[in-house]
């Protein structure tokens, strides 16, 4: 059984006791509207640990003005079925006013990191992710928290954050679980329409060419501007970003020596898609 908590001080006597008995506790943050690559991380968090909890809270402050958040799909009775049925232990499902009560005043901000490639198209957004999982690793206090390389920035910002306030959490990375076509599990992919989810691989495609192109040594500009060509002939519009960044600083790179990753984000009809690549 997955034990719901939605009162803090239940769920951190659980996750103590639990500790204390010499259990490694894993936590697995997420927005709910749960697929297969959020249960990846439940499993990979039970493979590494004793105890698996995940966290179930659509974060108001890291969505935008115009952004989907009131229309975020959210199904808490199936979430907790599909967490009993992967094996994970808790959920943590507080309620806003338990996140931010009347009062709530505090912002972490990643600078930086923070502002090129998403940041610079969702002002607000990496401070909204940084403040709500500052929280809750201090409220759950497990040993490790997984997060998916499928938000390779959204990684990247949480362990700067980590480090330089020596939040005593150990932060690792799972890689992206996709579709047999290449297309990445999403939560969002279920606003595309059966024509543009045809079509949606088609990320996944260019950005295995440009990683591929670069790691044989190619010059990045010429390889990301036919990339960014085919994903507009396939009605990717607009293309927000396509890039090759340094893996841990995300900085642009115009070619590769160590480790790096090529990213995108782009729009299919409403709905914008993410992805990435290690090269
Ligand atoms: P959410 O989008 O629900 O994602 C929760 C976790 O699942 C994140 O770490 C994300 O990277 C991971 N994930 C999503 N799709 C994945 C895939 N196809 N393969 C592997 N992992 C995948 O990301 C968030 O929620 C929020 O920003 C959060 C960190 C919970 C803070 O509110």
């Amino acid at each position: 059984v997955c034990r719901r908590f939605t009162d803090l001080a239940p769920m951190r006597a659980q996750v103590a006791a639990w500790r204390q008995a010499g259990e490694r506790v894993v936590l697995v943050p997420t927005m709910g509207a749960l697929h297969a690559g959020h249960l990846a991380l439940i499993a990979h968090a039970r493979a590494i640990g004793q105890r698996a909890v995940a966290s179930i809270f659509v974060n108001p402050t890291q969505f935008g003005p115009n952004e989907d958040f009131s229309r975020y799909p959210r199904d808490v009775e199936a979430d907790l079925g599909l967490l009993a049925g992967a094996g994970c232990d808790a959920a943590w499902t507080p309620e806003a006013e338990t996140m931010y009560p009347d009062g709530y005043a505090t912002r972490i901000e990643v600078s930086g990191l923070s502002e090129g490639l998403c940041g610079a198209y969702r002002p607000g957004h990496f401070s909204g992710v940084a403040t709500v999982v500052t929280k809750l690793l201090n409220q759950v206090r497990p040993d490790i928290a997984l997060f998916g390389e499928k938000d390779f920035q959204q990684l990247q910002v949480i362990r700067r954050a980590v480090r330089d306030l020596d939040l005593p959490f150990e932060i690792r990375g799972v890689p992206t679980v996709r579709e047999a076509d290449g297309l990445a599990l999403s939560s969002r992919n279920r606003y595309l329409s059966a024509e543009e989810r045809a079509r949606a691989p088609r990320l996944h495609g260019v950005l295995t060419e440009i990683a591929a192109g670069v790691r044989d040594g190619g010059e990045a500009e010429p390889l990301l501007a036919r990339g960014r060509a085919e994903l507009e002939a396939a009605g990717f519009v607009p293309v927000q970003y396509l890039a090759v960044c340094d893996a841990e600083t995300l900085a642009p790179l115009p070619r590769v020596e160590g480790p790096a990753r090529v990213l995108a984000a782009a729009y299919l009809g409403r709905t914008r898609l993410i992805d990435n690549l290690p090269v």
